[in-house]
């Protein structure tokens, strides 16, 4: 029997999605915090996930039944068909937290393996993977966390068949406060609340208001990014699950945050400011507002940043 092979450790970061009136269509990748994936090529064949740490024992180590799982059977069925892998993962994202966590791990299963087996499938064939495992998580391929998780920066999602992936531009400065409040919102459960049908004229503002968004990216205009993040269609709904979520997004604009919204499918709230001392202040303001709700949480000020990525030396 030859020796084994090397593991190759892979990194995912959070991603904020949805940013106001893009639900499923836009998101960005943050610097921190993320989840590891470690992968090496095995003589058995498929996908085996051999130990996962940081969830508490809440994830199915079956790799049918595990995002990571999932996206990188997707990947090695269509590329490496017959090849087999072993997969540990460490989450460093806590699930259901709306910072795209069942997605980091995809991405980073996805990376770590498309280097274990030398392959070079492209960042849509990654995508494409890992929408996989976001059915497997909620029912839904929505590819708002996946997509930022694999290209880094902010993403559009300009079609899904085929899928059509625009970068966007990131603005500087920009400090992203991330709040997550120790209160579990699964997404298949912030899925179900929306309606089956919406107001005509909220999904026209909701359509200017992304227009607007995409607008104050390219002119570098925080401001006017901060303005564009309204959204009629989601927002009314999810904040109703998430206690506290009204009086957190009120105090940070009264003290100055450009733009309050739900991550994703929430709970974590994040807000924009361009200057570092009142991205400190309002990360004050999200503890306080919460904690008065009767709600905990921890946050912190992050960055737009890249996307997935091997980590060599590996860490793990
Ligand atoms: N766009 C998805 C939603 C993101 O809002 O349901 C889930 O993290």
């Amino acid at each position: 029997m030859s020796a084994p092979s090397p593991w190759v450790e892979a990194f995912a970061p959070a991603t904020v999605s949805n940013l106001g009136p893009g639900y499923d269509c836009v998101g960005l990748a943050l610097d921190l915090p993320g989840d590891h994936v470690l992968a090496r090529r095995s003589e058995r064949a498929g996908v085996h996930i051999v130990d996962i740490d940081g969830d508490h024992g809440k994830l199915p180590t079956e790799a049918s039944r595990n995002t990571a799982g999932v996206a990188a059977t997707q990947l090695i069925d269509r590329y490496a068909p017959g090849a087999g892998v072993e997969l540990r993962l460490r989450k460093g994202l806590p699930l259901g937290s709306g910072l795209g966590s069942s997605g980091a791990s995809a991405c980073a299963a996805v990376i770590a393996v498309e280097r274990a087996l030398g392959l070079q499938v492209g960042k849509d064939a990654l995508v494409e993977a890992c929408r996989e495992g976001e059915r497997i998580a909620c029912g839904a391929a929505h590819p708002d966390n996946v997509a930022p998780c694999i290209y880094g920066g902010i993403v559009l999602i300009a079609a899904l068949d085929p899928l059509r992936i625009v970068r966007l531009p990131n603005p500087t400065p920009c400090h992203v406060v991330v709040y997550t409040p120790d209160h579990e919102v699964p997404t298949a459960k912030a899925r179900a609340a929306l309606p089956e049908t919406v107001p005509f004229a909220a999904v026209a503002e909701n359509s200017a208001r992304l227009a607007q968004l995409v607008h104050g990216l390219h002119e570098n205009d925080l401001m006017m990014v901060g303005e564009a993040m309204v959204d009629r269609l989601v927002e009314p709904v999810r904040a109703d699950l998430i206690p506290g979520y009204r009086d957190a997004k009120a105090a940070s604009l009264e003290a100055g945050a450009l733009a309050c919204s739900i991550s994703g499918a929430g709970p974590t709230t994040f807000a924009l400011t361009d200057d570092p001392q009142r991205a400190k202040a309002l990360l004050q303001i999200f503890d306080d507002t919460y904690r008065m709700a009767g709600v905990r949480g921890e946050g912190r000020v992050a960055t737009i940043s890249g996307g997935a990525r091997v980590v060599s030396p590996p860490l793990h």
